[in-house]
C-alpha cells in the first residue's frame, strides 16, 4: 500500500517560492496499476520522485507498506529503494560504459545477489533481448534501451514499480512492446505499478486514472473497461 498524506512541495525558483504540489493525498493498494496524467508542469514527475524517495517534500508524508519513507535518512532511503522500488525514467538512464547485461545486473549486485548475472540474463531474454546481452547502450535502439531499463527496474522483483513516461521517447509500435512488457510483469510479479504518461493508450490500460492540475488532484477515477 502506498499512502500519500497531505503532500506539499514548494521550491524556490527565480527568487520566489512556487508551490509544485499543493496538498496531495492518495492511497494506492497492492498490485494496483495507476496512471497519473495531467498537463505539463502539473507536478507528475515531482510526485513520482517523492514516492521513490528521490527527494523530500516540504510537508506531508509518504508511507510505503507502513514505512514512513519521508522520515528516513538518505542512506536508509537508498537501501529501502534498492530493495523495494523499481524506477523507470523517460530517458532510460542506462550506464553508458556497461553492457545491457551489466546494466540489468546493477541492482542485483548492489543487493549482493550471487546469481546477479544469471538473473539479469534471464530477464533480458524475457524482454526479447537475449541476443543483445553484450551490447552497450549506444548499440541499442531506443526501444531496446527502454526494455533494458524495464528489466533493470524489475530485476530485484520490487513490490513497487514507478515509471515516468516509459513510452515517451518511443514510436508507437515500440511503445506498445514496452507497455505489454510492463503489464505482463505487473501481472506476473504482482507489483504495484504507478506510471506517469501523456499517452492515452497507455493510460487506458490502468485500473485507475489520477489527473493532476496545478499540483492538486483534479480527478481520481476507476477505469471500468478492463478488456
Ligand atoms: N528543481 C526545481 N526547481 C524549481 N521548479 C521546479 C523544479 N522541478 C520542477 N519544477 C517546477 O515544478 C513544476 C512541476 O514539474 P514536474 O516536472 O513535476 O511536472 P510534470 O507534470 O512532470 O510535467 P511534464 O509533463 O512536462 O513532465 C513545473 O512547473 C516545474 O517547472
Ligand atoms: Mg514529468
Amino acid at each position: 500500500m502506498i499512502s500519500v498524506n497531505h503532500l506539499v512541495m514548494r521550491l524556490a525558483a527565480g527568487g520566489r517560492a512556487i508551490t509544485i504540489l499543493d496538498g496531495i493525498s492518495l492511497e494506492i493498494p497492492h498490485k494496483q496499476m495507476v496512471a497519473i496524467v495531467g498537463p505539463s508542469g502539473s507536478g507528475k514527475s515531482t510526485l513520482l520522485g517523492l514516492i521513490a524517495g528521490l527527494d523530500k517534500p516540504t510537508s506531508g508524508s509518504i508511507l510505503l507498506d507502513g514505512v514512513e519513507i519521508t522520515a528516513l535518512a538518505e542512506s536508509d532511503m537508498a537501501r529501502y529503494r534498492r530493495q523495494h522500488i523499481g524506477y523507470i525514467f523517460q530517458s532510460f538512464h542506462l550506464i553508458p560504459t556497461l553492457t545491457a547485461l551489466e546494466n540489468a545486473a546493477v541492482p542485483l549486485e548492489l543487493n549482493g545477489d550471487s546469481k546477479a548475472r544469471e538473473r539479469a540474463a534471464e530477464l533480458l531474454v524475457s524482454v526479447g533481448l537475449g541476443d543483445r546481452l553484450g551490447h552497450y547502450p549506444v548499440q541499442l535502439s531506443g526501444g531496446e534501451q527502454q526494455r533494458v531499463a524495464v528489466a533493470r527496474a524489475f530485476s530485484c522483483r520490487p513490490p513497487i514499480l514507478l515509471a515516468d513516461e516509459p513510452t515517451g521517447n518511443l514510436d508507437s509500435a515500440t511503445g506498445r512492446q514496452v507497455i505489454d512488457l510492463l503489464l505482463n510483469l505487473n501481472r506476473d510479479q504482482g507489483s504495484t505499478l504507478v506510471l506517469v504518461t501523456h499517452d492515452p493508450v497507455l493510460a487506458s490500460y490502468a485500473e485507475r486514472i489520477v489527473t493532476l492540475r496545478d499540483g492538486r488532484i483534479e480527478s481520481d477515477t476507476p477505469v471500468k473497461d478492463q478488456s
